[in-house]
Formats: structure tokens, C-alpha cells, sequence
């Protein structure tokens, strides 16, 4: 008799050891959220019984000289009660109701905002009764994969313009421009500088430190810098230097940090130049306005003066009642002062020229004398 349940309790112990994870995966990322479920299908070699007087879940992180019971229900007992549990954190008893709850009872720890300080060891227990018999999962080991952290990029010389973020800087041609990249994360990750979406042509110029370890509570974060060093070019003017954090080929972050060059005399005079142009084509625009107003004025005048010196003095009068070719003399009736006569060539034809402007010709009469 003594000898049969010394072999149950091997059998049970060598069972135990080979039960189902409580978790899905071993390793978190810190932010992470995830489930730790406790349930009859996570103890294997259970003994026969209809229910569960008890369920509960228990942990031992970094900081824990022994493990805690973080969840325990008692659902016969009407009683469920939690320790130690982060507040973000969820749990979910259900089930468990009746003499019958071995296969609903349930108890589902949701893990929210997973940090290096929770990474540990967790289990579940479950007591059944007659007699009252503990049963444990083995523990699991949560490691906690560090997020990573990158700081903007620091620049040195760094004049940030006015109205521009602080990622920006305008510098002077002939600088030596220093910028560093630093970022915090797990390990084997790396930085790679591009310049405006393409790798920066000069590896030379990149200096890659080794990264500084260090572990806080379960957790080991690297610590990584990489410096990017040239002498500013005119055609370095409006680049954009990006630190991309790669872990593997994958790009897990990037900052981003744009130069502009500050305007050399040269440019300025180039600049200046063109405010000069503008105002050549402004002056230019001027000339050509009063060119043209003057013109106007020109011909307006040079009309008026045409319409004053041609129009009164040169009537023509046709002789219509003479039939003959040509006139032998003619005589000016009725006229005013000034009137001279002058014989065409034509023969029927006399012309009177007058100081007067604007003269009805209508008024003179003429005698031709054939
Ligand atoms: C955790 O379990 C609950 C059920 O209790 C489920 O609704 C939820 O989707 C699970 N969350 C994750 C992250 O698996
Ligand atoms: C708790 O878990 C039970 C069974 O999985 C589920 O029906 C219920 O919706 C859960 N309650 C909450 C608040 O998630
Ligand atoms: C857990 O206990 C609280 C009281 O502390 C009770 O309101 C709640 O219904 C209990 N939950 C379950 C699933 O028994
Ligand atoms: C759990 O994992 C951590 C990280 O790998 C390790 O340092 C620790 O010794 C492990 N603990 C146990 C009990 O195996
Ligand atoms: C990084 O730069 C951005 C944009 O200029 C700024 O909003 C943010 O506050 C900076 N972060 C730190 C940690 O300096
Ligand atoms: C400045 O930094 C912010 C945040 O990293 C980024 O969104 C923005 O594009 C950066 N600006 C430049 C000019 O790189």
C-alpha cells in the first residue's frame, strides 16, 4: 500500500514536469500586452476529482526573494482576491461554480504595459480535495525584450534658425559639422547614416561605439552611439542626415536632421544680383510705360498739331459749273483776311490756303475765269 502511492507520487512528479506553458511565447517586448491562463488543461497527472477548491497564479520577479500569489479564487467559496498586481493589469475569474468546475474553472491574467520589472517567473497552482492535493505548473521564465529609444540627433556647431524645429540647423561653408545618434535597446542593434534616403557615401566619417551594457531588473539594455563627422560643402545645403536603427535588415526607428548652408558672399552677391535684375526689369517696365504714355502724348500731339496745320489750310474746291480744262484766272469773293490763292495744277481745280484754322469752306464762293 505504502510502496503504490509512492510510485503515484513519482508518477505525478514525473508527469508535472512535462505540462503545458500557461504563456505563448517566452520572451516580451517591454509594452507588451499578453495572457497568463491558469486552467485544469495546464497541470497534467491530475488525480480524479470533479472540482477544483482553488486556482491561483503566482510569480517571482528579479526583485522577489520568494514567489507571490498575485490571483487567487475560491469560487465555493465565493471568494476571489489579487496581491501585488500592477493596476493597468486585468484579471478574469470565471467559472469555477458548482462541484462540477473542473473543465470551466479559469483564471486569465492579462499582462498590460509589460515591463523589464515584470520579467521573472510565473506559475499556476490548482488544489483539489479528498484529500486536498496541490498541484503546480512548472514555472515559466519571462524575459523581457527591451524597446528601443532613440534620442533626436545632436549636432554640433548648432544654430537652429528662427521658426524651424529643433532638428534643423543653418551652418557656414568650411564647419566641421558633428552629428551623434544615440539610442538605447536589446542587443545587436546598429546605426546606419543615410543622407536624403541614400547611404552616406562616406563610411570614413562614421565612427560606430561599442555598446555599453547594463541589466535593470531582468531586463539588459544597450547602450549605442554613432558620430557622423564632414567639413560642410555649398551642395551640402538643404540635406537631410538620417540615423536609421537597424536591427538585422530590419529598420526598427530613425531621426532625421536637416543642414542648411548659410549664404556665402557669393551667393549673396548672386542674390543681390537678382534684386538688382528685378529691379532692372522693374525700371525697365517703368521706361517702357512712360515710352509708351509719352508716345501717345507724342501722337496726340503730333495729331493735334497735323489736324491744326493741315486740316484749315488746305480745302480744295472743285469748280463743278466750269466744263472747260483749264482756268486762265480766279477770283475770291467772299473770304476772309489772309486768304491766298494758289492755281493747281489740275484745271478745274483751285485750291485756298488760310492762316485761319478751322474755316467753313463753305463761305468762300470763287469766280474762275476761264
Ligand atoms: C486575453 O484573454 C481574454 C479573455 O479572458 C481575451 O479576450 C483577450 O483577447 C486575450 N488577450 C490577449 C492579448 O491574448
Ligand atoms: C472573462 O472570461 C470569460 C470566459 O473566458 C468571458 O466569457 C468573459 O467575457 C471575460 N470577462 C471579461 C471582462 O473579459
Ligand atoms: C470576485 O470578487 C468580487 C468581490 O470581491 C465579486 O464582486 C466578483 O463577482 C467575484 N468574481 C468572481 C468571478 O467570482
Ligand atoms: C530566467 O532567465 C534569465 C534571463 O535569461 C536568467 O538570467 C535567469 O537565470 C533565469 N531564471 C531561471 C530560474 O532559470
Ligand atoms: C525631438 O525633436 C522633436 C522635433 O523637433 C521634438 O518635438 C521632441 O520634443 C524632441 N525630443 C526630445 C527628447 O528632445
Ligand atoms: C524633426 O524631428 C521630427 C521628429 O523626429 C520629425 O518628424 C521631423 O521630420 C524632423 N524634421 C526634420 C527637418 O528632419
Amino acid at each position: 500500500m505504502e510502496l503504490w502511492i509512492f510510485a503515484m507520487l513519482c508518477f505525478s512528479s514525473a508527469t508535472v514536469s512535462v505540462q503545458q506553458s500557461i504563456v505563448s511565447q517566452l520572451q516580451y517586448s517591454s509594452g507588451d500586452t499578453f495572457n497568463v491562463t491558469c486552467d485544469a488543461s495546464k497541470f497534467i497527472g491530475l488525480k480524479t476529482a470533479n472540482y477544483f477548491v482553488s486556482m491561483s497564479m503566482w510569480r517571482q520577479v528579479s526583485s522577489q526573494a520568494a514567489f507571490i500569489n498575485m490571483a487567487s479564487y475560491e469560487p465555493l467559496a465565493q471568494s476571489n482576491t489579487t496581491n501585488n498586481i500592477p493596476l493597468q493589469w486585468q484579471i478574469n475569474f470565471s467559472g469555477g461554480e458548482g462541484f462540477s468546475n473542473r473543465n470551466t474553472m479559469k483564471i486569465v491574467v492579462t499582462v498590460v504595459n509589460y515591463q523589464c520589472t515584470d520579467a521573472g517567473l510565473y506559475k499556476c497552482q490548482a488544489v483539489l480535495p479528498s484529500p486536498v492535493t496541490t498541484y503546480e505548473t512548472t514555472p515559466v521564465n519571462l524575459t523581457a525584450k527591451v524597446g528601443i529609444t532613440q534620442n533626436n540627433i545632436s549636432m554640433a556647431p548648432h544654430n537652429q534658425a528662427d521658426g524651424t524645429d529643433e532638428n534643423s540647423s543653418v551652418n557656414s561653408v568650411g564647419e566641421e559639422i558633428s552629428m551623434t545618434c544615440t539610442f538605447t535597446g536589446p542587443a545587436n542593434l546598429q546605426a546606419v547614416w543615410k543622407r536624403n534616403d541614400e547611404d552616406y557615401p562616406y563610411p570614413n566619417d562614421i565612427t560606430n561605439s561599442n555598446p555599453s551594457s547594463s541589466v535593470v531588473s531582468g531586463c539588459n539594455i544597450y547602450t549605442y552611439s554613432s558620430e557622423l563627422k564632414f567639413t560642410l560643402e555649398e551642395s551640402d545645403s538643404g540635406n537631410t542626415y538620417i540615423c536609421v536603427v537597424t536591427e538585422g535588415n530590419n529598420e526598427r526607428s530613425r531621426k532625421m536632421f536637416t543642414i542648411d548652408v548659410l549664404s556665402t558672399d557669393t551667393s549673396t552677391k548672386i542674390s543681390q544680383d537678382t534684386d538688382t535684375t528685378i529691379d532692372g526689369l522693374s525700371f525697365g517696365a517703368g521706361v517702357g510705360a512712360m515710352a509708351v504714355v509719352s508716345l501717345i502724348i507724342i501722337g496726340v500731339l503730333v495729331y493735334c498739331w497735323k489736324f491744326r496745320t493741315t486740316k484749315p489750310n488746305q480745302h480744295v474746291y472743285q469748280t463743278p459749273y466750269l466744263s472747260t480744262d483749264y482756268l486762265n484766272s480766279y477770283e475770291l469773293v467772299k473770304g476772309p483776311e489772309g486768304m491766298k490763292q494758289k492755281h493747281l495744277s489740275g484745271p478745274s481745280t483751285l485750291q485756298l490756303s488760310s492762316t485761319k484754322t478751322n474755316e467753313n469752306a463753305s463761305v468762300y464762293d470763287t469766280i474762275a475765269h476761264v
